[in-house]
């Protein structure tokens, strides 16, 4: 078996459970050597197990993805183990908790924006900045979410998380063509996982959360409406696949639920609907027709 991908080495932040093990084990399988990281270390070594089962090379990384100095104690041990790396799975996030713009705690948007935006961010400076400097090129894949592509009312601090992990993928994908560095971001809906217990892996500094979010949003029913979205999600190996495919035709956004069309698509109607009202406009209809710097 060979492919693009065989003999290449990946990083998965997360990926000792749910959609980055899955996507360890999908890779792995194509021959490519893993290395997960994970702030659960007893997940973490299970997961160990389970991929030298199936026979993966795989190096496994303690690693709280909000700590910059855990990338790159990850990225020696990666190195010093399988040499270039040449692709990065931004995957390791949390689901927050469901609540009102006044229910949700600002230590909540902390932690939900430290994990899910931060963590991206230090995993793409330390791990993306190797890929770029050895100048073989590769792939930066950043799991956002369809709630980056439309906010989601009672769920503003993850949605914002998921918008700004499209947007840095975007400027990166920009940004790092002429390095020949692929850049995705997969925006699933509801995947069968355990995303919807987030809290487990809390870590101590965001312990307010706890106490004030979880059960003003439980005592509404909120976590157990989560939890049942998320049992009727897709299996996390269906959108491994799914990831292997739209990386074999280059595609920068990967959906993995098409049934999500038509919501996304009445935002980009509403989008496009304002440039016209903008055109309208008494005010500024007539820059239309002007030499406007357009970035
Ligand atoms: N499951 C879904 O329905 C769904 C939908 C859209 C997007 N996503 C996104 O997919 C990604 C993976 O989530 P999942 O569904 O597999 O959930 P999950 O909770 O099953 O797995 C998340 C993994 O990340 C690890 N993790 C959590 N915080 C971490 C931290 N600070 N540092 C390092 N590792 C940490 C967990 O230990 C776990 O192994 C997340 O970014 C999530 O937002 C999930």
């Amino acid at each position: 078996m060979s492919n693009q991908f065989t003999g290449k080495t990946a990083v998965i932040s997360g990926g000792a459970g749910g959609i980055g093990l899955a996507l360890a084990v999908e890779f792995g399988q194509l021959g490519m050597n893993i290395v997960i990281g994970d702030i659960d270390t007893k997940q973490l070594a299970e997961a160990e197990q389970q991929l030298k089962t199936l026979g993966i090379n795989t190096l496994t990384c303690p690693l709280d993805v909000t700590q910059y100095q855990q990338w790159l104690q990850l990225l020696d041990s990666a190195e010093a183990e399988f040499g270039d790396i040449h692709m990065l799975i931004n995957n390791a996030g949390v689901g927050g908790l469901p609540g009102s713009i006044d229910d949700t705690k600002i230590d909540t948007w902390k932690w939900v924006l430290d994990v899910n935006v931060m963590g991206v961010v230090n995993g793409t400076q330390t791990v993306g900045s190797k890929i770029k400097a050895h100048g073989q090129g590769g792939w930066i894949i950043n799991v956002a979410s369809m709630a980056g592509m439309n906010g989601v009312a009672y769920s503003g601090a993850y949605a914002a998380s998921k918008a700004a992990v499209v947007s840095m993928s975007e400027s990166w994908a920009a940004e790092l063509k002429k390095d020949k560095i692929m850049v995705s971001v997969l925006c699933p809906a509801f995947v069968k996982t355990r995303i919807h217990e987030s809290l487990r892996n809390l870590q101590p500094e965001y312990q307010n959360v706890k106490q004030q979010g979880a059960t003003k949003a439980q005592s509404k029913g909120g976590m157990g409406q989560a939890a049942a979205l998320v049992e009727s999600g897709i299996p996390a190996n269906m959108l491994a696949k799914r990831v292997v495919e739209a990386l074999d035709s280059k595609q920068a956004y990967i959906f993995t639920h098409p049934n999500y069309r038509q919501g996304v698509g009445y935002r980009s109607h509403l989008l496009d609907k304002a440039f016209t009202d903008a055109e309208h406009s008494p005010i500024v209809g007539h820059l239309k027709d002007d030499e406007i710097v357009i970035l």
